[in-house]
């Protein structure tokens, strides 16, 4: 279900986590995944592990605040492949602290990683997308960007600012049959969120429906759909994955 063949796949932050779970789901559904972070041993490791099962994946180190690196990735995926047809946007960071003490530069990694990235690599996939008049782009931002969240300011202006950035570009996009969709992940287990407390993750359990934090396949499988012909039809959405955490 939902196929992914001769399919070329740009992931950002798939060195490790959901991006790297991201990569397999979509390495799986018959996609070329090209695995993107900014350390190259890590993700050529994601990338090997991959085409030791068989599966079609490659690697490559671009830091995604630099535009003019990202330009020249994309050119390098569109030589090589002669398409584009997913764009996922995971790459992110935080740097939390509550407001009164969050220094200017905090605020502007978190802002310029999650945000700028994210305007850096659709601008670079949007021409050969265009010339294609097809293509996915899938954007993920959290649930503490629909809610926000104490200790986390920078962090959920940057994940709101995605959900603005999905709309807009969605409209822009959509008479070309690019589709631009958002997903917000809950809690989630990754080594962005291995350094909560034990009492922290248990209260937040304690407030999650479906009683447990989400792992990486929960998200990809939605990259998955969104990205497949079967989600033809939806475009400037937004999805929240986190057992319900913000139902209203
Ligand atoms: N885990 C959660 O509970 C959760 C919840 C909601 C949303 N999210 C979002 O989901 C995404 C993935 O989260 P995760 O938990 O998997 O995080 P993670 O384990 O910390 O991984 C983050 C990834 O982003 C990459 N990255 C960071 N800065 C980059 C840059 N400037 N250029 C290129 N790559 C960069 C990292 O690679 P290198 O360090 O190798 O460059 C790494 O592959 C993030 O956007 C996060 O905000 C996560």
């Amino acid at each position: 279900m939902f196929e992914l063949d001769n399919k070329i796949a740009l992931i950002t932050g798939a060195s490790r986590g959901i991006g790297r779970g991201i990569a397999e789901t979509l390495a799986q559904a018959g996609t070329h995944v090209v695995c993107v972070s900014r350390n190259l041993e890590a993700v050529q490791s994601v990338a090997n592990a991959l085409k030791d099962q068989g599966l079609n994946a490659s690697a490559a180190a671009c830091n995604i605040v630099e535009s003019e690196s990202v330009a020249v990735l994309v050119q390098n995926i569109v030589k090589e492949f002669g398409q584009i047809d997913i764009l996922v946007n995971n790459a992110g960071v935080t740097r939390d602290t509550l407001l009164m003490r969050m220094s200017e530069s905090d605020w502007d990694t978190v802002l310029n990683t999650n945000l700028k990235g994210a305007f850096n690599t659709i601008k670079a996939v949007s021409r050969p997308m265009l010339k294609q008049r097809r293509g996915r782009i899938i954007n993920i931002s959290s649930v503490v960007g629909l809610t926000g969240n104490a200790g986390q300011a920078n962090y959920s202006a940057s994940k709101a600012g995605l959900i603005g950035l999905t709309k807009a570009t969605a409209r822009e996009l959509a008479s070309r049959g690019i589709t631009v969709n958002c997903i917000a992940p809950g809690y989630i287990d990754t080594d962005m969120t291995a350094g909560l407390k034990a009492e922290v993750k248990t209260e937040l359990i304690k407030q999650i429906p479906l009683g447990k934090i989400g792992n990486t396949n929960d998200i990809a499988t939605m990259v998955q759909f969104l990205a497949s012909d079967a989600a033809g039809y939806i475009t400037g959405q937004t999805y929240a994955v986190d057992g319900g955490l913000t139902m209203s």
